[in-house]
């Protein structure tokens, strides 16, 4: 750690050779499909930050208002002199406000994927949170990595927003429940933000905004597989499709072809037929009760939830702890 407290981030959280894998793996696949963690170079997390703040995408404006309005009430659960490890923590928008709020958080734990983006941040991070040791984490969060040395001795408290464990099947999202509740270790309190269940149209328009933002973001995808893995995607003729799945109580992005196609990526050609879809994201929704009942079953009991109809804070300890 440097003087000041930060520590740089420095190696790719996804390795080229990791990348290359999936995405061959999942272009080979039927029916086609490509992990969503791969959204998130450096313009794809500039796009999402965009997306949140479209008229249309309501989960953000949310779980915002939700935090601001409730952010003492979660910070007094925490317990003193701990650290806010946030998964997935893009701007870390939403971790000020909790910190604002809880003046004995000693130290704060971005961890994310995308490390251009996360490096970008980190001095502005660090000028806006002096009191704080604030250590960057570029990892792949769905991996076991280790928490700093320098924590060990320091209570854990989870912050998981933006709804980003809906983008995990149900048995997957259980699984990173279990694994993060191992890491951060006894006493640990988890605060997750999960969009909710509700109408379809408001729904489907959250993921298809008028100014075409969402799909820009989609799209970015093919355009970062061109650019890494050399591949020949006319990234014209694919399109942005996002539809709720409701037997599943899930939107589902795709992309689709919008003709026959051969496509050469790493080495490899991939074919296309018209119409034929790339499935690139699942974002589940949950009611209060379905996802306490999945984070009961993966070890955590549920504390408290804040709501305002729309979206949902839960704040959960862990069970083996009670
Ligand atoms: C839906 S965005 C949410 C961003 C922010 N937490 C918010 O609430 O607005 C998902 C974030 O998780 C990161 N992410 C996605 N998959 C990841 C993974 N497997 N490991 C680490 N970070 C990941 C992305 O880079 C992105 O910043």
């Amino acid at each position: 750690m440097n003087p000041q407290g930060v520590l740089h981030a420095t190696r790719p959280a996804a390795p080229a050779d990791d990348f290359a894998a999936d995405v061959l793996a999942g272009l080979k696949a039927k029916p086609k499909a490509l992990p969503p963690k791969y959204f998130y170079d450096l313009a794809g997390s500039a796009l999402f930050e965009r997306i949140t703040r479209l008229p249309e995408y309501y989960p953000t404006r949310c779980e915002i208002g939700i935090l601001q309005d409730q952010a003492p009430a979660i910070a007094s659960m925490f317990p003193p002199g701990s650290a806010l490890v946030e998964f997935g923590s893009g701007s870390s928008r939403k971790a000020r406000i909790l910190l604002s709020a809880a003046a004995t958080v000693e130290a704060y734990v971005p961890v994310d994927i995308s490390g251009d983006f996360l490096q970008q941040d980190l001095v502005q991070l660090k000028r806006d949170l002096p009191h704080l040791i604030v250590h960057p984490l570029v990892e792949d969060f769905t991996k076991p990595f280790a928490l700093p040395p320098a924590l060990a001795a320091l209570p854990r408290v989870g912050f998981f927003p933006g709804s980003t464990i809906g983008n995990f099947e149900p048995e997957e999202a259980r699984g990173f429940l279990r694994h993060i509740g191992a890491m951060l270790g006894p006493a640990a309190l988890l605060v997750v933000g999960i969009d909710l269940v509700k109408d379809e149209a408001t729904l489907v328009r959250a993921y298809n905004d008028a100014e075409g933002v969402t799909a820009k973001f989609n799209l970015n995808l093919l355009t970062r597989i061109n650019r890494e893995l050399g591949a020949d995607f006319d990234v014209a003729a694919f399109r942005h499709s996002a539809f709720f799945n409701r037997a599943l109580s899930r939107i589902e992005m795709h992309l689709v072809s919008g003709k026959r196609q051969r496509v050469r990526v790493n080495g490899a050609t991939i074919e296309f037929g018209a119409g034929e879809t790339i499935h690139t994201e699942n974002s589940y929704k949950y009611t209060v009760e379905s996802f306490q009942a999945l984070a009961r079953s993966a070890g955590w009991t549920p504390v408290k939830v804040f709501t305002d109809g729309m979206f949902g804070v839960h704040a959960l300890r862990r069970t083996e702890d009670r």
